[in-house]
């Protein structure tokens, strides 16, 4: 379970942020304050209101503090009220083994009797907001703790306090979409359904029963790639984002792998262990299939993608299960880079360095990826408005998220750069004065792709698609070009997209789809939904393919050989 969001998608989703930043020529200063307007106004009003506020980085979330078993937070001054306080109260009303929580807030001195401040919670397992208007003290329940896992963090770290700053206007506007997509209801499903079809033109068909199929292993074969769509939860949230800019259908991928005496594996980058920690993992069917049927509480839609037989034919299963098991228990090691980026966006960074980006980012050669300024802010103007305002939702969540896996703070988006760079240690400004005394751009330094033998802090840098895709390199599925492709490069997507499947409809396996009456040219083995993959199977491999291409919502338009 995890995020596989590669180097592109993490592109997208900071370009969008770079041309939210502050220096936008559109803003333009509004008359009065924010802060104190009542959440009446619709949105087709209020969405306009939040583009003109001062910019993206103001409607980031501060964080102002925790409050745990141990401690409280300490007083911290907010937008409206001045003086606030909250700390944590153990407590066991549903008699559950780990019991639940009150969290008491303690808000003072309103500087305005109109005016109202918002706050966001967060442990690692549940994001939630509240907003108070009285002077008072207030509580939020949590009933129960999610797991032992969530219990411990709380009382050693506490749940975690951010002030939403830009005044409750554009912060509910923007919230409204996005929480909704974290929460373990059903009301969170539908917003991820609801995200998914109006921001991509998902479908969402249901189809018949039943859901899960009985499938046989005997007909499931080394190397068959598993497409994953989880559609609640905080994972659920999270596929959902990431296919929004990476324009992908699934959110997760993993593969299978037989042994030489017959029996099935599953390898999976991005499973969940004991520990709650994300790894990679090499793991019996039975258990992996269990797992997504009984345990997986984000709702997981799976198809299988049987290889074709001219290549499975190629397929080194020697080579691949050299390839896994050298992978085996190392964690999985790509969100660091999301986590970390949006980190250099809540605050910590000097004043010049948003003028910067936007100035590189204008004047740099971006042939493809990176639409220049100019189209950025005529793009603001009409649909970007939309898109700009789910991005700043994404960073918003972003910012909390990485205020709460402190763990990732290894900072692998700068590790990034200075791999590109040939550097070590620098840091995102110093990134930028290297990048300019060298007489290139920031712009041109994030186009240089991502190369497969790179290795990081915490070992080879492996999303769930890198690491299907770097075992069909090492099996033999990328020959004779495996040299010049970098799979890194890759998006879900872009796997699926790969001439690599059946496309015979009648060596499918018998139990594939047998009981829908639409025909689709994989096999979903599990879900409610009708799995769709756009392009599946369509595009033969060639050299350096998707280093070079935009991917930029609501239509994903790719350019030749890109
Ligand atoms: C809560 O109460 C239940 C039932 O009395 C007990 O089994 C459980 O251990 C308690 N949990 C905590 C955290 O005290
Ligand atoms: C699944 O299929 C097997 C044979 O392929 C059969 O023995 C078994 O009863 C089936 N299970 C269900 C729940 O239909
Ligand atoms: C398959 O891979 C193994 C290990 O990398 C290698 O020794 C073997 O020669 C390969 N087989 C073929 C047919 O290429
Ligand atoms: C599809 O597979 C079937 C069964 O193997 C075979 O008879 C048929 O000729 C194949 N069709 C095509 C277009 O290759
Ligand atoms: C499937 O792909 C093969 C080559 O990969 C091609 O020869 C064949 O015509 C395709 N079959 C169908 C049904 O499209």
């Amino acid at each position: 379970m995890e995020l596989s969001f590669s180097l592109k998608t993490i592109l997208t989703i900071s370009l969008f942020l770079f041309f939210l930043t502050p220096q936008s020529s559109l803003a333009i200063k509004v008359p009065f304050h924010p802060q104190d307007l009542l959440p009446l106004l619709p949105r087709q009003v209020s969405w306009p209101i939040l583009n003109y506020l001062k910019g993206a980085v103001d409607l980031l979330p501060t964080f102002v503090g925790a409050a745990s078993a141990f401690k409280d937070t300490g007083d911290w001054k907010g937008a409206c009220f001045y003086e606030n306080r909250a700390w944590m109260e153990f407590h066991n009303k549903t008699g559950s083994e780990f019991g639940g929580g009150t969290l008491h807030l303690k808000v003072s001195k309103a500087h305005s009797w109109t005016c109202m401040d918002i706050y966001v919670f967060a442990t690692p397992y549940r994001v939630t907001w509240d907003y108070y208007f009285l002077s008072r003290e207030h509580t939020l329940e949590f009933k129960e703790w999610d797991s032992k896992a969530e219990y411990e963090y709380v009382k050693r770290q506490g749940v975690s306090i951010f002030l939403m700053q830009a005044g409750m206007l554009g912060t509910l506007s923007a919230l409204w979409d996005v929480f909704p997509l974290f929460t373990n209801t059903g009301w969170g499903e539908n917003s991820n359904i609801g995200f998914l079809k109006k921001h991509m033109g998902a479908t969402f068909e249901q189809r018949p029963q039943p859901w899960v199929t009985n499938i046989s292993v005997d007909d499931i074969h080394s190397g068959d790639f598993l497409a994953i769509s989880k559609i609640r939860g905080r994972w659920g949230g999270f596929e959902t984002l990431e296919k929004w800019v990476s324009g992908a259908y699934a959110g997760h991928s993993a593969v299978c792998l037989k042994d030489s005496e017959g029996k099935l594996w599953v390898g999976e980058s991005g499973h969940e262990n004991e520990q709650g920690e994300d790894i990679i993992a090499v793991l019996p069917w039975d258990e992996w299939w269990e797992f997504e049927l009984n345990k997986d509480d984000s709702n997981p839609h799976i198809a299988l993608l049987p290889l074709h037989p001219d290549v499975r034919a190629k397929f080194n299963e020697t080579a691949a299960w050299e390839y896994a098991l050298s992978m085996n228990g190392k964690p999985y090691g790509y969100h660091n880079m999301i986590f970390s980026w949006i980190d250099t966006l809540d605050g910590n960074y000097p004043p010049p360095l948003d003028s910067h980006v936007l100035e590189v980012l204008s004047v740099g050669k971006s042939d493809k990826a990176l639409p220049s300024w100019q189209t950025m802010t005529i793009s603001t103007r009409g649909t970007g408005l939309i898109a700009s305002s789910v991005v700043l939702q994404v960073a918003s969540v972003m910012t909390v998220w990485n205020h709460m896996q402190p763990e990732y703070a290894a900072n692998m988006w700068n590790e990034a750069l200075n791999k590109r760079l040939g550097t070590q240690g620098l840091d995102l400004p110093d990134v930028l004065v290297e990048v300019e005394k060298r007489g290139s751009s920031f712009g041109e330094l994030l186009t240089i792709p991502e190369q497969d033998d790179w290795l990081y802090a915490d070992g080879k840098s492996t999303s769930c698609i890198a690491f299907v895709l770097e075992m069909y390199k090492e099996a033999g599925l990328f020959d004779p070009i495996s040299g010049s492709v970098q799979v890194t490069e890759f998006t879900i997507k872009d796997a699926y997209t790969l001439r690599f499947f059946e496309n015979n409809s009648s060596r499918l396996p018998k139990w594939c789809n047998d009981g829908d009456d639409v025909k689709l040219p994989f096999c979903q083995i599990k879900g409610k939904y009708r799995m769709e993959l756009p392009e599946y199977n369509t595009m033969d491999p060639y050299p350096h393919m998707n280093e070079r291409c935009p991917s930029l919502p609501p239509k994903y338009y790719r350019t030749q050989n890109c």
